[in-house]
């Protein structure tokens, strides 16, 4: 079981730091299969974890980690989507036992963005119910190769995102409208997956412990009319409840309900999954944040149709936040204040324990005398992590915090010009290079924080 004091980690996820691209019987995946615009990396090399893993866990263990979140590689172990890959398996048997050799617990995700194209192929994948049975087949095959070991489990990472990138999940329906329906029924098809794998897990791994990855929403109302308060309340049912109402409760917010119906967005059900999404609760939610959200009511005709997916209804839309200091890549600002706002709703509607499972900055780091001084990192990491122990203190059962990223990695759409890492890997865009790994100062400053402990 999980020892009761704090865990202090790093994450990543499969595609974007592996690399070893359709070797030892790894499948394409969605995010092999997507055209990658020019001059921006994609997932073939990554971060080549797939050659540098023993090398990655010495590091992780001189920083002194004590628990590494990552994902498993859906088209890894089960390269055409139905039969497992042993040598896949075998992968991840390795770095699992290198972790516990470390002192470092694992926690893998099952699906971080990425999935066999193969099952897009043959049925749309997430848009066909026969993608929850793969699912379900897949994570059978991860508890019952690893659960003997690993007893934290992540299901989906971002269902809000994942179910509108459709580049990661192979939707390429030309009919916008039709396209806004999938959206919606993919992600309840996830759901769906995501209990039936609870349900599997309580039989295969009954002293684990599971749950949801959350792109967590912190919505800040751009002002006090009440349009905007209104706005802000229907953003946080549809970028947010949704999701995690389902995850706990196995039901959506009464409003987002009525909207989609209205819309003709529903999705097809069926009854027998009313009791398949209420029972089989969560142990835990993971918690991402990068950033808090503004949000307003539409103008008159406003045009949303540029905005991401989950935007594009007439209840909300993205307001900008005067108070943050932005950057390049933070173009929504940074506010480590919302990382205690956010985790304090979360808590008061769901009552789990949480644990922050993605939490960096983004820099494009520049190797000077083969050092990298990123004080902008340290900054966001320390504000980051105070109010995680400001949260602690108050009483709330957080239960570690995971910075992103261990080390630089493919980001989810712009290649490696955008870096979160604490160790940086030596390579571009365009020239894969080595991979020589070179830890940051923000590496010295963690390892230097994991060695203080929580502040009270
Ligand atoms: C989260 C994802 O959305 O944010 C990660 O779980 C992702 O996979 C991270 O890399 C940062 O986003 P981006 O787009 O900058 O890579």
């Amino acid at each position: 079981m999980r020892e009761k004091q704090f865990l202090w980690g790093a994450s990543t996820s499969a595609f974007q730091v592996e690399g070893g691209y359709q070797e030892d019987g790894k499948g394409l995946s969605t995010a092999d299969a997507r055209t990658v615009p020019p001059g921006i990396a994609d997932a073939k090399v990554a971060a080549d974890h797939y050659h540098h893993m023993v090398e990655d866990v010495a590091l992780m263990k001189e920083l002194g980690l004590t628990i590494y979140r990552f994902s498993f590689n859906w088209s890894r172990i089960m390269g055409d989507g139905f039969e497992p890959n042993q040598q896949g398996i075998d992968f991840y048997n390795q770095l699992i036992d290198e972790c516990l050799r470390a002192d470092i617990v694992p926690f893998p995700t099952l699906y971080h963005f990425e999935m066999p194209q193969a099952l897009v192929d043959k049925f749309g994948g997430w848009k066909s119910r026969e993608c929850i049975s793969c699912f379900v087949d897949y994570a059978k095959v991860c508890f019952e190769a690893f659960g003997d070991r690993v007893k934290m489990w992540g299901t989906i990472n971002e269902q809000l995102i994942v179910s509108a990138a459709s580049d990661l999940n192979g939707n390429h329906e030309k009919d916008a409208a039709q396209k806004m329906k999938d959206m919606y029924q993919m992600s309840y098809h996830m759901s769906l997956a995501e209990k039936l794998t609870i349900q599997l897990f309580r039989k295969l791994v009954p002293e684990g412990e599971i749950g949801p990855i959350c792109s967590m929403q912190v919505v800040y109302p751009e002002s006090p009319l009440p349009a905007n308060i209104l706005a802000a309340k229907n953003a946080e049912d549809f970028l947010q409840h949704c999701f995690l109402d389902m995850s706990v409760f196995g039901r959506y917010p009464q409003a987002y309900r009525r909207y989609l119906e209205k819309k003709g967005w529903y999705p097809e059900t069926q009854p027998e999954d009313v009791k398949t999404l209420t029972d089989n609760k969560p142990d835990l939610i993971g918690i991402n944040y990068y950033c808090s959200t503004c949000i307003r009511a539409l103008k008159p005709n406003e045009d949303t149709s540029k905005l991401p997916p989950f935007y594009r209804n007439e209840l909300f839309t993205l307001g900008s936040n005067p108070y943050l200091k932005k950057t390049k890549w933070m173009e929504f600002g940074i506010d480590p204040e919302g990382l205690y706002i956010g985790m304090r709703d979360i808590y008061e509607r769901y009552h789990l324990p949480m644990i922050v499972t993605e939490n960096g900055l983004a820099y494009s780091d520049e190797l000077i005398d083969d050092q990298i001084h990123d004080p902008y990192r340290i900054d966001y990491l320390s504000a980051h992590i105070s109010q995680c122990e400001r949260f602690v203190s108050e009483g709330y059962p957080l239960l570690g915090y995971c910075a992103w990223s261990l080390l630089d990695l493919v980001s989810s759409h712009q290649g490696f010009k955008k870096r979160y890492g604490l160790i940086y890997v030596d390579r571009t865009d365009e020239d894969v290079k080595q991979c020589r790994r070179i830890p940051k100062d923000s590496y010295y400053w963690y390892q230097t924080k994991i060695r203080d402990g929580l502040k009270d």
